[in-house]
């Protein structure tokens, strides 16, 4: 019998259509409805292989469900979607897909940034809703983001991408991240600070750290009553780093100019949360790694970490 890999969203054809002549390829048909938990439970009871997506919950019930899994491939390089602890005790690995997003990720970031900076989301809809009325010398107006200051928490990788292009634009570049970062600090200028002073010298503070039991609500009313007044946020990493009533009165009352956000507490964020109704909140529906060519090497390095591992092989990308 072939072994079995279930995966849990539809995945192009090009990467499944070699999977399908070693191994029998099962698939939730659909690309952006969740796999329902039962449906989820039911396939992973016989599979060898899980390819997951981010918005599943590979707990330890699912773990324990499939006696014969030996691998779980995520397509994302965040995992706090999954039980590593339950994963590990039962003997199954978990990959990720990191270096091949960091780029595309960095730029969405970027993106973001600029885009909260200079409102454009907002001035594109009161376009479109009929209100630009006439050129107007304040109508508009946004924050520079040339020569500005730039605060990265969670210097990894793509925080040192997103470093990288703030140089092209004159910002003066500053981080926190668990361990200091001497390279980049003498090959590019790249300043440490305690997240404190971080908070307290940015115009724009980027959030990239990976979303840990240390990291959950690192950022509440204390932290954004730090910021400058002037100062944008973006999150583009979790949205449980951020306490989300805390960032809503903070906006509100104007204790920061503006927030930009990829990632929300719940996703799809419902409509009812209160960021949604701010002027000043710009909005994505996490998409940092959203190009055809990354979302096409992120589905290669999963489908090349199930293989390797149902043929016996040591994948790259272990988290361990
Ligand atoms: C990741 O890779 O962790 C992203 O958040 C999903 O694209």
């Amino acid at each position: 019998m072939k072994p079995k890999i279930f995966l849990t969203r539809k995945m192009d054809e090009r990467v499944i259509g070699p999977l399908q002549e070693k191994f029998d390829v099962r698939m939730w048909e659909s690309e952006s409805e969740p796999v329902p938990r039962e449906v989820l439970l039911r396939e992973v009871a016989d599979a060898d292989a899980l390819w997951a997506v981010i918005s599943d919950t590979v707990d330890r019930e699912l773990i324990e469900t499939g006696k014969k899994l030996r691998v779980i491939a995520n397509m994302a390089v965040g995992y706090n979607n999954i039980d590593l602890e339950s994963a590990k005790e039962h003997g199954v690995l978990v990959t990720n897909t990191p270096d091949v997003l960091t780029e595309t990720t960095a730029d969405l970031t970027f993106a973001l940034l600029l885009s909260t900076a200079r409102q454009l989301t907002f001035a594109e809809s009161e376009l479109r809703k009929g209100n630009w009325k006439s050129w107007s010398p304040m109508g508009f107006t946004g924050m520079d983001v040339g020569g500005a200051t730039l605060g990265i928490v969670g210097m990894g990788r793509i925080g040192e991408a997103v470093a990288r292009r703030a140089k092209g634009f004159n910002m003066d570049v500053l981080y926190h991240n668990r361990n200091r970062k001497p390279d980049a600090e003498a090959e590019h200028g790249f300043e440490y600070r305690e997240l404190d002073r971080l908070l307290e010298e940015a115009d724009f503070v980027v959030l990239l750290t990976p979303y840990t039991p240390e990291t959950a609500g690192l950022i509440g009313a204390r932290e954004l009553g730090l910021m400058k007044r002037t100062a944008v946020l973006i999150n583009v990493s979790r949205g449980g780093i951020v306490d989300e009533t805390a960032l809503y009165n903070a906006l509100a009352d104007n204790t920061i100019w503006a927030a930009g956000l990829d990632v929300f507490e719940t996703e799809p964020v419902p409509l009812e949360n209160p960021l949604l109704s701010l002027p000043n909140v710009t909005v994505l529906p996490h998409i940092g790694s959203a190009s055809i060519k990354t979302r096409l090497a992120m589905m290669d390095l999963n489908a090349q970490a199930i293989v390797d591992v149902l043929e016996g092989r040591e994948p790259k990308n272990i988290v361990r």
